[in-house]
């Protein structure tokens, strides 16, 4: 982590837009970030109602806050709205129905353009099929999906009838599906028969059949045909979702919730080995979407915007489907690996589609990177205007690499700081505005109180690292951990009364721009998405061979961090390459390929404090520089670290 401090300490080169990008901006200027920045400060409430007074209400709030019962917020209380009606058909009475919503390609090539309009006919019929099978307001609908149309579609269906949807990444498991119907009581799925990937059909639907023979909670679920792979239909549950589709109406009406009508669950990973579910709710959410996709994305009717984020994750629900969406956008959407066919995949779509916008993550600039400049090089990225991140703090080389190589030095880039907690984007320069700097996502956005704590609750100074906070609630924030709300209290706002705790360590420089240091908990970021060790590790003792796990993460050049397990097995067992290999297959199985540890090390015992916890920060140690200098007073067993130490390469 010091090393880090320190490269970033050194990155000093600044960054101001060009005239030409601030002339046609929504914010031209730093003065005027700093005018409307002090003024949302100042009265949040009034700044946010502004900015939800841009949605439709079918019903005005009377109360825009709530926060007399603190951590839990209402947000525009006694107002009526229906999220989709906001994402679709107020764009198509505005006169802007054949405006394509959806560019969307498959990763064998196929393509389709969707108008609003359509997706909006789209959207109805799917509300109307899940309305016909039972579905109602409130009840928990399970979507696995490849990156397809229908996968937006299938969450804008739920937000319209008010059903609350929790999206599952397709690249999770069955026992993952099957843990989140567990928790969310779901008993509906929408599904596909399969997805794209890597050239190979990803079995979305023969995983949700696993699921299934452990959960009987589940009355329908609607398959979409995409790869026309073999699936089994089980009589009187399973359905195609496009006789289904065909066989109601064309229309839908969208009636109008409570602002606080829970829109998603989504599930992340915490520090223990149970997933959170995010409750994320209407009104708030879709304000703070929606606002931050036009001030940060610096939305302009002519722009193509492509986020490459998958839906699974909460950068797909608030900028592919709620954020861009209420603004009307025109947006790629790819279904595939940006290495398939070759590694120029991204740029190919960027030229052909004359993308302006594009919104990637610090993990796949390093692979590009690692891939060579020959595959940018065969391409024209001139239509490019802006460039973002997420899921990770960039590091200074690959952000120059991303103005220069990809933005041709022309184009800002902004590094978005936020979480599947916050909703939507909380620190992040305006691009029109804030010069900027490698390696930060700079200062906050309109309304967010951000701030750095030491342990006592004291503003840190200037350079000073301490934990990230935000003081004052925001419209987009979660309300609470479903069926949780006590974990909820003491994840976020049990260390400081009333201020949300973030988890992250940071720093705040001599001009107020914020430098993320990396977690506080036991949660790593590997390709920009969180992973939770203890999830890890309960996957590994679920092994009949495992006695014992601690998982600990290792810097990784590509990944950003890699997962290393330390593993003892049971009396007898004996440990070997296969078995290790097994064990990794083993977490793969259980939570998802992106879970698979990088390195598996045998070990006779764990290092342990006398109370019997595992010194992860020994284990830290050991795998980044393969040995110990901290301090070790309080260990159990000193023969515990002999032993591991100088395993350093040993898989
Ligand atoms: O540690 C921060 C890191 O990702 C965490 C949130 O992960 P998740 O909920 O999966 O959401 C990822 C996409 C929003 C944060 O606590 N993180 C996210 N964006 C950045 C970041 N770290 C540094 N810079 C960023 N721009």
């Amino acid at each position: 982590m010091n090393t880090n401090i320190e490269s970033i300490l050194n990155e000093h080169r600044v960054f101001t837009p060009a005239a030409t990008f601030s002339g046609q901006a929504h914010v031209k200027s730093m003065e005027d970030y700093e005018a409307i920045y002090q003024k949302s400060v100042a009265d949040p409430e009034s700044w946010w109602a502004e900015q939800a007074g841009h949605l439709h209400w079918q019903q005005p709030w009377n109360q825009i806050l709530d926060w007399s019962n603190p951590p839990f917020a209402q947000w525009f209380l006694g107002g009526k709205i229906n999220v989709a009606e906001n994402c679709l058909d107020r764009h198509v009475t505005a006169g802007k129905g054949d405006r394509i919503a959806l560019r969307w390609e498959g990763e064998p090539g196929d393509r389709r353009d969707i108008t609003y309009s359509q997706l909006l006919e789209m959207v109805c019929r799917a509300a109307n099929a899940l309305k016909a099978h039972g579905v109602q307001a409130g009840d928990r609908v399970l979507i696995y999906m490849p990156m397809i149309p229908e996968a937006a579609a299938a969450m804008l269906a739920c937000a319209r009838i008010g059903a609350v949807h929790s999206v599952v990444f397709g690249g999770f498991s069955a026992t993952a599906i099957k843990d989140r119907l567990e928790d969310s009581k779901a008993t509906a799925i929408i599904t596909a028969d399969g997805g794209w990937r890597r050239g190979n059909v990803v079995p979305l639907k023969a995983n949700v059949d696993e699921a299934l023979t452990q959960y009987d909670g589940v009355h329908t679920v609607l398959v979409v045909k995409r790869c026309g792979n073999d699936v089994t239909m089980t009589e009187g549950r399973d359905r195609w979702w496009d006789e289904e589709c065909a066989a109601v109406a064309a229309n839908c009406p969208a009636e109008g919730f409570d602002a606080e009508h829970p829109l998603y669950i989504l599930y992340t990973s915490g520090s223990t080995g149970k997933p959170k579910g995010i409750l994320h709710t209407s009104g708030g959410y879709l304000t703070g979407a929606a606002t931050t996709f036009r001030y940060i994305f610096d939305h302009q009717d002519s722009d193509v915007f492509w986020c490459t984020a998958d839906v699974g994750w909460v950068t797909g629900h608030s900028y592919i489907v709620y954020g861009p969406m209420a603004n009307g956008a025109t947006q790629v959407m790819y279904e595939g690996a940006p290495n398939t066919p070759d590694w120029d995949r991204f740029w190919k779509i960027i030229a052909d589609h004359k993308v302006t916008v594009f919104y990637t993550a610090p993990t796949a600039i390093r692979a590009f990177i690692k891939a060579g400049d020959q595959h940018v090089d065969k391409h024209d990225l001139s239509s490019l205007r802006l460039l973002g991140s997420v899921g990770e703090p960039i590091n200074p080389e690959a952000w120059i690499w991303y103005h220069q190589k990809i933005g041709a030095g022309r184009c800002p880039i902004v590094d978005t700081w936020w979480q599947t907690e916050t909703g939507a984007i909380l620190i992040s320069p305006i691009p029109g505005a804030t010069p900027l700097k490698p390696g930060t996502a700079t200062r906050p956005f309109f309304g967010i109180d951000a701030a750095i704590l030491d342990e006592t609750g004291q503003e840190c100074g200037p350079n000073e690292g301490g934990k990230l906070v935000i003081r004052k609630p925001w419209p987009s924030m979660l309300r609470t951990l479903w069926g949780d709300p006590e974990r909820f209290k003491a994840t976020y706002w049990s260390e400081y009364e009333g201020i949300y705790l973030a988890g992250d360590g940071a720093r705040r420089d001599e001009d107020g721009y914020f430098w993320i240091v990396g977690r506080l908990d036991d949660v790593l970021n590997v390709s920009g998405h969180r992973l939770g060790t203890a999830e890890v590790e309960s996957a590994l003792v679920s092994h009949p061979a495992v006695a014992e796990a601690a998982v600990v993460g290792r810097p990784d050049e590509i990944k950003g961090q890699g997962v290393v397990a330390f593993v003892t097995v049971k009396t007898g067992v004996p440990t070997s390459k296969e078995l290790a290999l097994e064990l990794r297959n083993h977490v793969a199985k259980e939570i998802g390929a992106i879970a698979k540890p990088d390195d598996i090390r045998f070990a006779a015992t764990l290092p342990k404090t006398r109370s019997g916890k595992i010194m992860r920060r020994l284990l830290k140690e050991i795998v980044s520089s393969g040995e110990v200098k901290g301090d070790v007073t309080t260990l159990e067993d000193f023969n515990a670290v002999a032993s591991l130490q100088g395993k350093g390469d040993e898989e």
